[in-house]
Protein backbone atom coordinates (compact mmCIF):
# COMPACT_ATOMS: atom_id res chain seq x y z
CA UNK A 1 0.00 0.00 0.00
CA UNK A 2 1.18 3.60 -0.46
CA UNK A 3 2.57 5.42 1.87
CA UNK A 4 0.45 7.57 1.88
CA UNK A 5 -2.68 5.68 2.27
CA UNK A 6 -1.66 4.11 5.17
CA UNK A 7 -0.85 7.04 6.76
CA UNK A 8 -4.19 8.41 5.66
CA UNK A 9 -5.84 4.69 7.66
CA UNK A 10 -3.70 5.77 10.71
CA UNK A 11 -4.97 9.19 10.56
CA UNK A 12 -8.46 7.86 10.56
CA UNK A 13 -7.63 5.35 13.32
CA UNK A 14 -5.75 7.64 15.61
CA UNK A 15 -9.11 10.17 15.49
CA UNK A 16 -11.31 7.30 16.20
CA UNK A 17 -8.92 6.12 19.15
CA UNK A 18 -9.05 9.35 20.82
CA UNK A 19 -12.55 10.26 20.05
CA UNK A 20 -13.53 7.11 21.61
CA UNK A 21 -15.34 5.88 18.57
CA UNK A 22 -13.54 2.11 18.84
CA UNK A 23 -16.15 -0.93 18.19
CA UNK A 24 -14.80 -4.25 20.03
CA UNK A 25 -14.82 -7.37 17.97
CA UNK A 26 -14.95 -9.32 21.17
CA UNK A 27 -17.86 -8.76 23.65
CA UNK A 28 -16.63 -7.33 27.07
CA UNK A 29 -15.30 -10.13 29.37
CA UNK A 30 -17.75 -8.71 32.05
CA UNK A 31 -21.22 -9.10 29.97
CA UNK A 32 -21.79 -12.26 32.50
CA UNK A 33 -20.79 -11.11 35.21
CA UNK A 34 -23.45 -9.34 37.73
CA UNK A 35 -22.57 -5.90 39.26
CA UNK A 36 -21.22 -6.08 42.66
CA UNK A 37 -22.65 -3.58 45.50
CA UNK A 38 -19.51 -0.98 45.96
CA UNK A 39 -18.93 1.88 48.09
CA UNK A 40 -19.13 5.34 46.66
CA UNK A 41 -14.44 5.16 47.52
CA UNK A 42 -14.57 1.71 45.32
CA UNK A 43 -16.27 2.84 42.61
CA UNK A 44 -14.35 6.35 42.71
CA UNK A 45 -10.73 4.02 42.60
CA UNK A 46 -12.39 1.51 40.03
CA UNK A 47 -13.20 4.39 38.08
CA UNK A 48 -9.56 6.09 38.25
CA UNK A 49 -7.76 2.49 37.46
CA UNK A 50 -9.47 1.95 34.57
CA UNK A 51 -9.05 5.64 33.29
CA UNK A 52 -5.24 4.38 33.45
CA UNK A 53 -5.92 1.38 31.94
CA UNK A 54 -7.44 3.64 28.96
CA UNK A 55 -5.33 6.22 28.63
CA UNK A 56 -2.76 2.88 28.20
CA UNK A 57 -4.25 1.24 25.70
CA UNK A 58 -4.97 4.57 24.10
CA UNK A 59 -1.02 5.09 24.24
CA UNK A 60 -0.64 0.67 23.08
CA UNK A 61 -2.84 1.41 19.77
CA UNK A 62 -1.01 4.65 18.98
CA UNK A 63 2.41 2.60 19.80
CA UNK A 64 1.59 -0.18 17.59
CA UNK A 65 -0.08 2.35 15.02
CA UNK A 66 3.72 4.46 14.71
CA UNK A 67 5.67 1.07 14.81
CA UNK A 68 3.40 -0.53 11.79
CA UNK A 69 4.17 2.93 9.80
CA UNK A 70 7.70 2.67 10.55
CA UNK A 71 8.24 -1.18 9.50
CA UNK A 72 8.56 -2.73 5.98
CA UNK A 73 8.37 -6.11 7.25
CA UNK A 74 5.01 -8.20 6.27
CA UNK A 75 4.70 -10.54 9.21
CA UNK A 76 5.53 -7.69 11.65
CA UNK A 77 3.36 -5.48 10.42
CA UNK A 78 0.18 -8.51 10.58
CA UNK A 79 1.17 -8.90 14.41
CA UNK A 80 1.10 -5.36 15.06
CA UNK A 81 -2.18 -5.13 13.08
CA UNK A 82 -3.49 -8.04 15.48
CA UNK A 83 -2.44 -6.75 18.20
CA UNK A 84 -3.63 -3.47 17.40
CA UNK A 85 -6.88 -4.68 16.52
CA UNK A 86 -7.07 -6.49 20.59
CA UNK A 87 -5.77 -3.56 21.83
CA UNK A 88 -9.20 -1.69 20.68
CA UNK A 89 -11.39 -4.31 22.02
CA UNK A 90 -9.36 -3.18 25.55
CA UNK A 91 -10.18 0.33 24.63
CA UNK A 92 -13.68 -0.39 24.03
CA UNK A 93 -14.12 -2.34 27.01
CA UNK A 94 -12.15 -0.08 29.58
CA UNK A 95 -14.49 2.64 28.32
CA UNK A 96 -17.67 1.27 28.83
CA UNK A 97 -16.88 -0.12 32.43
CA UNK A 98 -15.61 3.43 32.86
CA UNK A 99 -19.10 4.94 32.17
CA UNK A 100 -20.51 1.99 34.22
CA UNK A 101 -18.71 3.57 37.18
CA UNK A 102 -20.16 6.67 36.51
CA UNK A 103 -16.35 7.52 35.94
CA UNK A 104 -14.47 9.51 32.55
CA UNK A 105 -11.28 9.05 30.22
CA UNK A 106 -8.33 10.99 30.58
CA UNK A 107 -8.66 14.49 29.16
CA UNK A 108 -5.05 14.05 28.03
CA UNK A 109 -5.70 11.27 25.51
CA UNK A 110 -4.62 13.37 22.73
CA UNK A 111 -1.24 13.97 24.33
CA UNK A 112 0.08 10.29 25.17
CA UNK A 113 -1.58 9.48 21.74
CA UNK A 114 0.69 12.05 19.69
CA UNK A 115 3.41 11.36 21.77
CA UNK A 116 3.08 7.13 21.94
CA UNK A 117 2.87 7.49 17.71
CA UNK A 118 6.24 9.44 18.12
CA UNK A 119 7.97 6.96 20.14
CA UNK A 120 6.24 3.98 18.10
CA UNK A 121 7.77 5.55 14.92
CA UNK A 122 11.44 5.68 16.45
CA UNK A 123 10.86 2.25 17.83
CA UNK A 124 10.23 0.83 14.48
CA UNK A 125 12.80 2.83 12.40
CA UNK A 126 15.57 0.90 14.72
CA UNK A 127 15.25 -2.40 12.77
CA UNK A 128 12.45 -5.46 13.43
CA UNK A 129 14.24 -7.18 16.16
CA UNK A 130 14.21 -4.13 18.91
CA UNK A 131 10.74 -3.17 17.33
CA UNK A 132 9.39 -6.25 18.77
CA UNK A 133 11.99 -6.12 21.50
CA UNK A 134 10.11 -2.58 22.71
CA UNK A 135 6.68 -4.33 21.78
CA UNK A 136 7.61 -7.30 24.15
CA UNK A 137 8.78 -4.89 26.82
CA UNK A 138 5.77 -2.93 26.83
CA UNK A 139 3.60 -5.79 27.25
CA UNK A 140 5.03 -6.95 29.83
CA UNK A 141 5.18 -3.68 31.76
CA UNK A 142 1.15 -3.48 31.26
CA UNK A 143 0.63 -6.68 32.39
CA UNK A 144 2.64 -6.03 35.67
CA UNK A 145 1.06 -2.82 35.94
CA UNK A 146 -2.78 -4.26 35.45
CA UNK A 147 -1.70 -7.13 38.08
CA UNK A 148 -1.14 -3.72 40.17
CA UNK A 149 -4.64 -3.02 39.29
CA UNK A 150 -5.76 -5.99 40.66
CA UNK A 151 -4.16 -5.91 43.99
CA UNK A 152 -5.69 -2.56 44.77
CA UNK A 153 -9.33 -3.18 43.37
CA UNK A 154 -12.24 -4.36 45.59
CA UNK A 155 -12.11 -7.92 45.84
CA UNK A 156 -15.73 -7.66 45.13
CA UNK A 157 -15.24 -5.89 42.17
CA UNK A 158 -16.09 -8.92 39.68
CA UNK A 159 -16.97 -6.65 36.63
CA UNK A 160 -13.86 -4.58 36.24
CA UNK A 161 -11.79 -7.31 37.33
CA UNK A 162 -12.86 -9.56 34.77
CA UNK A 163 -12.08 -6.92 32.16
CA UNK A 164 -8.34 -6.06 33.57
CA UNK A 165 -8.24 -10.37 34.10
CA UNK A 166 -8.87 -10.67 30.07
CA UNK A 167 -6.59 -7.57 29.27
CA UNK A 168 -3.84 -9.21 30.92
CA UNK A 169 -3.86 -12.00 29.44
CA UNK A 170 -4.42 -10.53 26.49
CA UNK A 171 -1.12 -8.39 27.08
CA UNK A 172 0.98 -11.81 28.05
CA UNK A 173 0.00 -13.22 24.32
CA UNK A 174 1.06 -10.09 22.42
CA UNK A 175 4.61 -10.47 24.74
CA UNK A 176 4.97 -14.03 23.72
CA UNK A 177 3.94 -13.40 19.74
CA UNK A 178 6.90 -10.53 20.08
CA UNK A 179 9.42 -13.29 21.61
CA UNK A 180 8.53 -15.78 19.10
CA UNK A 181 8.72 -13.05 15.84
CA UNK A 182 12.40 -12.66 17.10
CA UNK A 183 12.36 -9.40 19.78
CA UNK A 184 15.96 -8.67 20.87
CA UNK A 185 15.91 -8.11 24.87
CA UNK A 186 16.32 -4.80 25.46
CA UNK A 187 18.49 -3.05 27.36
CA UNK A 188 18.00 -2.45 31.12
CA UNK A 189 18.45 1.28 30.81
CA UNK A 190 15.63 1.67 28.36
CA UNK A 191 13.66 -0.78 30.07
CA UNK A 192 14.16 1.80 33.13
CA UNK A 193 13.21 4.87 30.94
CA UNK A 194 10.27 3.07 29.55
CA UNK A 195 8.93 2.65 33.16
CA UNK A 196 9.84 6.38 34.22
CA UNK A 197 7.83 7.54 31.28
CA UNK A 198 4.68 5.26 31.75
CA UNK A 199 4.47 6.63 35.49
CA UNK A 200 4.79 10.01 34.22
CA UNK A 201 1.30 9.08 31.91
CA UNK A 202 -0.45 6.28 34.63
CA UNK A 203 -0.11 9.41 37.79
CA UNK A 204 -1.54 11.93 35.77
CA UNK A 205 -4.37 9.94 34.27
CA UNK A 206 -4.84 8.60 37.47
CA UNK A 207 -6.07 12.21 38.21
CA UNK A 208 -7.38 13.73 34.96
FE1 LIG B 1 -4.23 -3.71 25.90
FE1 LIG C 1 -1.16 -5.53 24.26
Amino acid sequence: MAKLDRLIIEFDSGLRTVAGIVSPARPSPAEHTPEAELSAAERGEAAALMRVSHCGEVCAQALYQGQALASDNAELKRALVQAAREEEDHLAWAEQRIAELGGTTSLLNPVWYAGSLGIGFAAGKLGDAWNLGFLKETEKQVERHLQGHLDRLSPRDARTRAVIAAMQSDEAGHARTAAALGAKELPQAIKSGMAAAAKVMTTASYWV
